[in-house]
């Protein structure tokens, strides 16, 4: 893959962000979903490449735009896989609370996991910790590892996870390890990056989100050497026949972050509203700024880009 297709890419993100930072706080998930939507598909046909959407806002009669399947690009250059969520936190957008980003990881043909829009646990730890934790162990284990390789107390973590009743065995067992908890209402891609970052003050995530989310996740800590690792959470009959028909036929497979997302896979995020590792969308009378990071897993580089974009020379915006 071309390396600076990744400075193209993030172009895509940058004007997502700006569409859906627009509407920050207005209480309309669905408005600044779809303000993301647009920018993000209008954009993307500027790329030089040939992509097919493999994780996108739906399947294709449930989504008329950057559907799984769908081919974006401009038709020419190489064949990618985009995973993609044009608005990562939707309601965090429009309560206007932090960590709201627009999302792209980007692998050659074949190298992100097609996940079912289905619910998948999750297990997400920085570099220290890559090959040091593992799912199927419960929770106390894993934070023991963490705190043994991190040379500290296991109540010197800190464990992000999703506040949600489907979590409470899990809370109550972090709590009974004696670890700290950070919990987030929404937006685990976030989350889980956080856990690369020394300056979060985060260790671990832990915790069922969304499946799609977690093939973006583990493409960004495939870049920075992080770790990850996941299982669906397909309970129902028509669950596992839609994983099925997707190529999935172990609905129990314990998925490492190289089946998730393997080979050179690039990463691109936005930040739409403030957050732990990159700033909201700030808009000025001329325009806005625009934070964004750019990872590469090849070459490992993190790139910050701070943008400034003046409208009246985009007449987009
Ligand atoms: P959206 O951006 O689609 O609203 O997703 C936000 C999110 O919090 C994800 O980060 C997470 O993986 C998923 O929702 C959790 O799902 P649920 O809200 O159903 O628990």
């Amino acid at each position: 893959m071309n390396r600076n297709l990744a400075l193209e890419f993030v172009r895509v993100t940058e004007m997502a962000a700006i569409a859906s930072a627009r509407l920050m706080g207005r209480g309309d998930e669905k408005a600044a979903d779809q303000a993301a939507v647009d920018a993000m598909r209008a954009m993307l046909d500027s790329v030089e490449c040939r992509a097919t959407v493999v994780i996108g806002e739906g399947e294709r009669d449930e989504a008329p735009m950057l559907y799984i399947g769908e081919q974006v690009g401009s038709g020419n250059g190489p064949e990618l896989e985009i995973a993609l969520d044009p608005l990562e936190g939707t309601t965090i957008c429009a309560k206007g609370s932090p960590n709201a980003i627009s999302v792209m990881a980007i692998g050659s043909k074949g190298n992100l996991l097609h996940a079912p829009d289905t619910y998948m646990n999750k297990i997400a730890v920085g570099p220290e910790c890559s090959g040091v934790v593992d799912i199927t162990l419960p929770p106390t284990e894993n934070l023991k590892r963490i705190a043994e390789v991190k040379k500290c107390r296991v109540q010197d973590l800190t464990a992000i996870v999703l506040d949600r009743p489907r979590h409470e065995e899990l809370i109550n067992e972090i709590r009974d390890a004696g670890a700290r908890i950070y919990l987030i209402g929404d937006g685990d891609v976030s989350a889980a990056i956080s856990t690369a970052n020394p300056n979060s003050g985060i260790d671990v995530l832990f915790g069922i989100g969304g499946a799609p989310e977690g093939v973006i996740a583990a493409a960004a800590l495939r870049c920075v050497g992080g770790d990850f690792q996941g299982i669906l959470q397909l309970k129902k009959a028509d669950e596992i026949e839609r994983a099925r028909n997707m190529g999935i036929s172990d609905p129990n497979k314990i998925y490492n972050i190289e089946d998730l997302a393997k080979g050179n896979v690039m990463f691109c995020a936005t930040g739409v509203t403030d957050g732990s590792f990159l700033d909201g969308v700030r808009f000025k009378s001329w325009g806005a700024t625009t934070h964004s990071i750019v990872m590469r897993s090849e070459s490992g580089t993190i790139r910050h880009i701070r943008a400034e974009h003046h409208f009246d020379r985009k007449p987009r915006y």
